[in-house]
């Protein structure tokens, strides 16, 4: 698996250890200055965030992420909102990383989410989620190879 560099993604970030995590804040959480308040819920929730970078991703870069959900009725809609404003990408890393990174994000419609989590405290609806995480790991190496060159993530 490549990064955007070319460099072996599976060299820099042993994620079967410590599952390496994708998380981007969105551009609802960015437009609120929400980001260190989200980063101090990861932080507490035993994650470290290992690599960060703030960007506005292009269109082509939100249809290359979203790709998978392409047929979806709400693709137009996801493209749109995640290119409205400037998101907040990185990567995270920790012992349970899958679990830990589920359960601080709550679940996807801020009105299932658990009380505490970063959803239930701060999204404003389903679209508008404030934040999105890596469901497997093989997504996320794919989608950390988007954003990161190997240089980039140094533990
Ligand atoms: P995320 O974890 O970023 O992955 C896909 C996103 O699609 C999801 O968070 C939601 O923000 C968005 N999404 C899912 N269902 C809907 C929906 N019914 N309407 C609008 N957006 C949705």
């Amino acid at each position: 698996m490549p990064f955007a560099d070319g460099a072996d993604i599976s060299a820099a970030i042993p994620l079967s250890d410590l599952q390496g995590r994708n998380h981007i804040i969105k551009p609802d959480a960015t437009a609120r200055n929400l980001t260190g308040a989200i980063n101090a819920l990861i932080e507490k929730a035993g994650l470290r965030i290992v690599a960060q970078k703030r960007i506005r991703m292009t269109r082509e870069q939100a249809e290359t992420f979203y790709a998978v959900h392409k047929e979806r009725s709400f693709f137009r809609e996801l493209v749109e909102f995640m290119i409205s404003g400037p998101v907040v990408v990185q990567v995270l890393e920790g012992e349970n990383a899958v679990l830990k990174h589920r359960e601080v994000m709550g679940a996807t419609d801020p009105s299932k989410a658990a009380d505490g989590t970063i959803r239930k405290l701060h999204a404003k609806s389903i679209g508008e989620n404030s934040v999105h995480g890596s469901d497997a790991a093989e997504t996320a190496a794919i989608e950390i190879a988007q954003f990161f060159s190997g240089n980039e993530i140094v533990g």
